[in-house]
């Protein structure tokens, strides 16, 4: 019941986990907003869901043009006349060592997976912090939480979202809004395929870990509970989340541990 009827803004919609997100959250009758770049995706993914096509919506938009991204959330504000949860779950990955990424793909890679998500967040807040009431979903990552050789501006963008929304927590839970951290493990999307190489092109490869991963379609079903039960952090994957408790409890171990495993 608690997605009933509930307008959800899902951003990075056009793939993978916020594809999956889409159809389950469609199946719960929830009002969709779907947004990423790729508008033909978006209408694909609106095509495939049940019902009253009334009920979503798609808003292309791009995270690494932070200047148009208030226009976007007014412009989702005025599709349904508010936004209920935002699911801040557009980004990208990244393949190269922190010596040879360019400060350009870095850059970028901060400005879609952090700048622009903060910027959607403070967007809708106000309308939230009004009514009483709202949901912000965060994807950041099992490397929100630790890190790894090949992803360091991938990691840092996640960490940092960590800090910029505990921080916001405690400022907005007494005004009646939640903020829901997630940290997929390994998830099979094209995830890897875009990840950004040194140059700030695309892998174009899926990962190993990738291949024999859990498909988004899991991970969305396992989802949707624990955001509905108001949790503050989630970790979903296989066993590769375990490393989220030895960084807490032993982290030179699980220094040891990455520094020997593959990771590409
Ligand atoms: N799969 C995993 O193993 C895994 C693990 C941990 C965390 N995550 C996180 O999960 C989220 C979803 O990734 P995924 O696994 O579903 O990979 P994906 O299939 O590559 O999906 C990424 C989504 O982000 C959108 N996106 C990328 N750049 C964008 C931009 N500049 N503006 C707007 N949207 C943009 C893409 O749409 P367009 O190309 O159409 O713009 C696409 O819909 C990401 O935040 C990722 O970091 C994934």
């Amino acid at each position: 019941m608690y997605y009933k009827d509930k307008v959800i803004w899902i951003t990075g919609a056009s793939s993978g986990i916020g594809e999956a997100l889409a159809y389950s959250l469609n199946k719960k009758n929830a009002r969709l907003i779907l947004s990423a770049r790729r508008t033909a995706e978006l209408e694909r993914v609106k095509a495939n869901c049940q019902g009253d096509p009334g009920s979503i919506e798609i808003l292309p938009l791009d995270l690494s043009d932070g200047s148009s991204l208030k226009t976007k959330a007014d412009e989702a504000e005025a599709l349904f006349g508010q936004v209920d949860i935002l699911i801040n779950n557009g980004g990208i990955s990244q393949r190269a060592l922190a010596v040879d990424a360019e400060l350009e793909s870095v850059r970028h890679l901060m400005e879609v997976n952090f700048f622009g998500t903060i910027a959607l967040t403070r967007a809708v807040l106000p309308g939230m912090i009004r009514r009483g009431h709202g949901h912000v979903v965060v994807m950041s990552s099992v490397m929100g939480k630790i890190g790894t050789r090949y992803r360091s501006a991938y990691a840092a963008s996640k960490h940092a979202l960590h800090g910029w929304f505990d921080c916001l927590r405690q400022e907005v839970q007494q005004k009646g809004v939640d903020v829901t951290m997630v940290c997929p493990g390994f998830i099979k999307t094209d995830v890897t395929k875009n990840a950004l190489t040194a140059d700030g092109s695309k892998l174009n490869e899926m990962g190993d870990a990738h291949k024999k991963a859990m498909l988004p379609e899991e991970f969305a079903e396992k989802l949707l509970p624990k955001v509905s039960a108001g949790k503050q952090e989630v970790y979903i994957g296989g066993k590769e989340v375990l490393a989220v408790y030895l960084k807490r409890f032993f982290p030179k171990l699980l220094n040891k541990i990455l520094m020997r495993a593959k990771v590409t």
